[in-house]
């Protein structure tokens, strides 16, 4: 519940994106300051709100993304942008408010870390000296956090679900879907089926079998645990599900098993071979599946697909993809807080996949850099008219000022016009999250909700969009009272304050 005084219901009026001038910053320090970690775990009304927060929204936005409390050695500089302890924010509306809540996922390494008053395992971009031997590895929640089965889970690549509780984000602890989890871990990319409710995720590992598929039902029952067969261990970050099938990216971007084992910080066990090719495993969702292969015509990295779905015998995905694969390492290998120097991005791509005749064809959907794409989560698996993805700025590519995004776009999969909505200079919208405006609304009748990072003033807000009007001015603004770090992923509950 909200905890503090009640909307008056005034109304300031809708704000004014604004341009800022006469800011001068370098884009290094913009991400210096951007992912800078907190160690806060505030709890408040936010009071402090241009415009009007739709009284439709009744929910919790659940997002997740990297925090450290306790900082290495080499301070947090020296920690990749994917390190870090998972620092859970929760939005609550209710009646035109909003307050906020944050907490970090008190996993079991969490709290070796908190009982040894050290940082004390690897990180994915740097080492460190005397590691505890109270766990084998590092495991930070940091990536996503969904609610699937009543049940809210944060979500990170080398581990399993960790359960949380929705109202304290206390620990409740691992959720092994009833003992059937096979692999090391699952991934921070689960796709919800859009009609069933059927929670499909994926997880990979260095040793075989590579890749596992799970179904979960809208009960939290696992009906399906089963590996993938895939020839070599790759960074699989996510995936994507259609009414009948999964699409299983396999891109030539290599794990090396042994290295990682031996404690190497992940970064640097990782090498782009693309005369692997960008190889799709697609299979039928259900028990005893066979895979089909299909191989694109030019090798990429994917971290994000938007959506896949099924129409007249072939499958669609679209993804943001990253070609030249040399550039996307090299550029990881750097994504290191305190000296991030970003050169390159992803482009969107939509790929045909023909299941009668195995020919996979792609094409390029828009010069400009894009990532985090997401779309009415209704439409999970099914064919959608509308996405939303983050945007590099007009005339700047990578590595110049504002890069890497500071808009968001709204594409039409039916190929009209992209709406977009600019936040301004040195402002860093997070991945926007649609809303629907009620459970039947159409698909693209709500809001787009994210926050943002305002580098000009080094604070943070929450910015609310009407979905069908990106390019007008913000519904609301409402700004926090403390800077929150750079997140990944999340999620909007509809209902659960
Ligand atoms: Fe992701």
């Amino acid at each position: 519940m909200l905890r503090a005084r009640k909307h008056d219901g005034a109304s300031t009026g809708a704000i004014e994106a604004v341009e800022p001038a006469g800011v001068e910053m370098d884009v290094q320090t913009f991400w210096r300051n951007a992912w800078r970690p907190t160690d806060l775990e505030e709890s408040y009304e936010i009071t402090d709100i241009e415009g009007e927060i739709p009284r439709e929204l009744n929910g919790t936005l659940f997002r997740n993304g990297p925090s450290q409390k306790i900082q290495p050695q080499e301070g947090y500089e020296a920690l990749h942008l994917f390190d870090g302890d998972g620092l859970v924010n929760a939005f609550r509306f209710e009646d035109g408010r909003v307050s906020y809540q944050g907490r970090f996922v008190e996993s079991p390494t969490y709290l070796i870390e908190q009982q040894e008053g050290r940082a004390c395992f690897a990180f994915v971009g740097v080492d460190v000296p005397n590691p505890s031997d109270k766990a084998l590895l590092r495991q930070t929640h940091n990536t996503n956090v969904v609610h699937h089965a009543g049940k809210l889970m944060a979500l990170v690549e080398n581990a399993p679900p960790f359960e949380i509780d929705p109202k304290t984000l206390g620990p409740v602890g691992f959720n092994d879907f009833q003992g059937k989890i096979f692999g090391m871990s699952t991934t921070a990319h689960p796709k919800i089926d859009g009609r069933t409710g059927q929670m499909v995720i994926h997880g990979y590992q260095p040793f075989e079998p590579y890749v596992q598929l799970y179904v979960v039902e809208p009960d939290g029952t696992c009906s399906l645990a089963e590996p993938i067969e895939t020839p070599y261990p790759v960074m699989a970050h996510d995936f994507a599900i259609t009414e009948n099938y999964v699409v299983f990216p396999l891109c030539p971007v290599l794990m090396d098993g042994e290295r990682l084992m031996s404690g190497q910080p992940y970064a640097d066990t990782l090498s782009w071979q693309p005369d692997k090719g960008l190889k799709f495993a697609i299979r039928p969702r259900t028990a005893g599946g066979q895979v089909q292969w299909f191989e694109a015509p030019n090798p990429g990295y994917m971290f994000h697909p938007g959506n896949a779905y099924e129409k007249d015998g072939k499958i669609y995905m679209d993804a943001c993809t990253y070609v030249d694969g040399v550039a996307f390492l090299e550029d990881i290998k750097k994504w290191r807080r305190g000296e991030v120097t970003p050169q390159y991005g992803a482009n969107p791509f939509l790929y045909e996949f023909d299941l009668a005749t195995g020919v996979c064809r792609e094409r390029k959907l828009d010069d400009r850099g894009a990532e985090f794409p997401r779309i009415d989560d209704r439409q999970m698996g099914y064919e959608n008219r509308w996405g939303y993805a983050v945007l590099s700025r007009p005339g700047e590519g990578a590595g110049e000022p504002g890069y890497p995004w500071s808009r968001v776009m709204k594409y039409d999969r039916q190929g009209g016009p992209s709406a977009i909505h600019d936040y301004g200079r040195w402002h860093w919208p997070n991945e926007p999250v649609f809303v629907p405006r009620t459970a039947t609304s159409a698909e693209d009748d709500g809001f787009v909700v994210n926050y943002v990072y305002d580098g000009t003033d080094d604070s943070s807000y929450l910015a609310i969009l009407d979905a069908q009007n990106m390019d007008q001015p913000l519904l609301a603004k409402a700004r926090l009272k403390h800077r929150l770090p750079q997140g990944f992923h999340g999620n909007f509950v509809a209902g659960l304050v």
